[in-house]
């Protein structure tokens, strides 16, 4: 791939206008010396304006999701790609979230822009446990768990029934449940039907990787390190 195409697929601009910066001087090696649209692509050894490229095709981010925003970029208000740099929304391929969190949920989203990982992260097969801290808006009845566990709770308008659900219980309006699927508004919806509400809720951990030090509307890119981490649960 030329080097014009590989920046305009990295969002710097459309095919135009990173046209420009090549004459304008912007893009040079990492010695410093001027590069020209049609040179080979070395990623790594490219600098716009002296500094390195966002990472390639490939991306996998984990972020520390913070309440009111939604994770798609047709919605109205705030999203979560307003939290990361304006260019990763020209980026070609996209970058997609790995699942949706709701609007009032916080804690860890992956965004990738690799249609293979995401499917592998999603897939059913994978069955990644998902960890939530629900907090609740009354005391647990006591039943919940062996509800969640038991593999047939059935949610509104669905006709299979949920896979079985691990929870503890850190006090009596806080669960903690570790789900291995991801259904719409999941855990509101179990909960509403025993009866609760969730006041708040936070994902602080898929398969095995957590946030760690990562701060709330804070990103980063994964590593190979952090993928084998995330799939070190994997059943299938
Ligand atoms: N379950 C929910 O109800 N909401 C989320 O955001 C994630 C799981």
């Amino acid at each position: 791939m030329k080097l014009v195409k590989h920046l305009a697929n990295l969002g710097y601009g459309s095919r135009k206008e990173v046209a420009w910066m090549f004459r304008e001087g912007r893009v040079t090696d990492a010695a410093g010396e001027v590069l020209y649209a049609d040179d080979p692509l070395e990623h790594d050894n490219v600098r716009v304006d002296g500094e390195p490229l966002d990472p390639p095709q490939g991306l996998v981010l984990v972020l520390n999701k913070p309440a009111g925003c939604t994770c798609s970029s047709k919605d109205r208000g705030r999203v979560v790609y307003d939290l990361l740099p304006p260019r990763f929304r020209l980026r070609d391929p996209a970058l997609s979230t790995v699942g949706r969190l709701d609007r009032d949920t916080t804690g860890l989203l992956l965004l990738t822009d690799d249609g293979m990982l995401l499917h592998r992260i999603v897939s059913p097969k994978a069955k990644l446990p998902k960890v939530y801290e629900a907090t609740l808006a009354h005391d647990l009845r006591g039943d919940e768990a062996a509800l969640f566990a038991s593999g047939t709770l059935l949610l509104e308008s669905e006709n299979t029934p949920l896979l079985p659900a691990q929870m503890e219980v850190p006090g009596p309006r806080q669960a903690r449940l570790t789900l291995h699927e991801g259904r719409y508004h999941q855990v509101r919806r179990m909960f509403a039907a025993t009866g609760n509400h969730v006041e708040a809720l936070h994902r602080p951990r898929v398969g095995g990787l957590d946030l760690g030090d990562l701060a709330e509307g804070q990103w980063r890119a994964l590593d190979a390190a952090d993928l084998d981490r995330l799939f070190s649960t994997e059943t299938a």
